[in-house]
């Protein structure tokens, strides 16, 4: 949703790796931005102007001197930007950059630009840890710029260390939470999500169909928004967001041993996870063999830790406890007494059920209940902008 509306300069320097600066471009017009892209001479060498010109469907402004009767190009581009990314970003560029010399379409560019810009450094090992290139990033950064640090690996000249451009996806991401709002800065977020897991015996367990997909969806906006997030999770095929720190756990009791260890520390605990009200009471070592004449099994469960009320036992005024209810019917009175018995704050209250709602699905539909009694209906929407939304009402509720 950022991206939405946003005007973008993506600029492009002589590096190996110019050839990922067209994943990034497609993946920044599919989120919904403008974007027109800056190239030097030396990065026309590596990548072509047609690609660029085409995925971005702006012209590409590389010649600073041309078309210049009809307007002031880099100005007018300078004055548009929402924010710039240089990746790849060479040693030559950032050293121009921190010298403020204006001598090409990239360069005298950014001197105008007055938005948030990130640089993507790029290039061999050495280079990069060169004392000169260190210094010039330093500049950048004490100027307010964001830089974003190579990953490590085999580069493109053979040798193996920092200087790999981040792949496109993770720029992206990067981009989205320079551009976010910091209205979560200063506090802790912690957060449980996916399904819990009971071993029966070896090779058997008792889980749900719980995705993870909310829960994460919360830790990679709260995250964005500046928190420090820490999310507990059980097994789901979700990758970790960018910035957060995932514990993962399998059991109930793991679950309520590690929530309750972060705690203190918490501003703010959403217990998104589904977890199993009963495990087996006596799990086996050896796998259950099927016994011939046997037609039934009888499984003994005991009842597991109930995780949020422990939180709502021990949580403090300043700390503000949500809870989800996933329900198949009384949605609202079972969730009004979920919130009086576990001491919540809010209650977000799905039916579960449905194809576009709860489990597994990329949307929600939720109720939002408050421990005053009053309520929000929010409309079915993607549990990514539902947690913007939820965190909104959080924030709202703790001022
Ligand atoms: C094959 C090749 C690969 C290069 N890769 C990089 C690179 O990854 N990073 C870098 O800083 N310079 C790299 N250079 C050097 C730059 O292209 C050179 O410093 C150039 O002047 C950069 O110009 P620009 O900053 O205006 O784009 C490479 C040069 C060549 C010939």
């Amino acid at each position: 949703m950022i991206f939405q509306n946003k005007h973008i300069l993506l600029c492009i320097t002589g590096g190996i790796a110019a050839y990922k600066s067209v994943e990034l471009l497609r993946l920044l017009k599919k989120a919904g931005a403008g974007v027109t892209v800056i190239m030097t001479e030396s990065a026309k060498k590596f990548v072509g102007i047609t690609t660029f010109e085409v995925l971005s469907e702006n012209p590409v402004l590389s010649d600073l001197y041309f078309d210049t009767e009809a307007s002031v190009k880099h100005i007018d581009l300078a004055k548009r930007a929402d924010a710039v990314v240089v990746a790849p970003a060479t040693a030559n560029t950032i050293a121009k950059l921190a010298a403020g010399i204006a001598d090409n379409a990239l360069t005298t560019t950014l001197l105008a630009v007055t938005c948030p810009v990130m640089v993507c450094p790029s290039m061999n090992t050495d280079m990069y840890q060169n004392l000169r290139v260190q210094r010039n990033l330093d500049i950048l950064e004490k100027d307010g710029w964001h830089i974003l640090d190579p990953d490590s690996g085999v580069l493109a000249c053979k040798t193996t260390g920092a200087g790999r451009l981040p792949e496109p996806w993770f720029i992206a991401d990067r981009i989205e939470a320079m551009l976010t709002r910091k209205d979560l800065k200063g506090k802790r977020v912690l957060i449980s999500a996916g399904p819990t897991v009971e071993a029966i015996d070896p090779v058997r367990y008792v889980s749900n169909h719980s995705s993870g997909k909310m829960g994460y969806a919360i830790a990679k906006a709260a995250e964005k928004r500046g928190a420090e997030v820490t999310l507990v999770s059980g097994p789901v095929h979700l990758e970790t967001p960018v910035g957060v720190e995932r514990i993962n756990i399998e059991t109930c009791d793991e679950m309520a041993a590690r929530m309750l260890s972060y705690l203190n520390d918490a501003d703010i605990i959403i217990k998104v996870a589904a977890v199993a009200d009963y495990k087996p009471v006596d799990p086996k070592s050896g796998k259950i063999k099927k016994k011939a004449g046997n037609t039934e099994l009888i499984l003994n469960m005991v009842e597991n830790p109930d995780i949020l009320k422990l939180i709502g036992e021990r949580k403090t005024k300043k700390q503000f406890l949500v809870g989800f209810a996933a329900e198949t019917e009384d949605l609202e009175k079972n969730a009004a007494l979920k919130i009086k018995k576990k001491n919540l704050d809010m209650i977000a209250a799905n039916l579960v059920g449905s194809k576009d709602s709860g489990f597994k699905a990329d949307t929600n539909k939720v109720k939002l209940i408050f421990k005053d009694g009053s309520s929000l209906d929010i409309p079915l929407m993607e549990k990514e902008e539902l947690a913007n939304i939820l965190i909104d009402t959080i924030l709202e509720k703790m001022r």
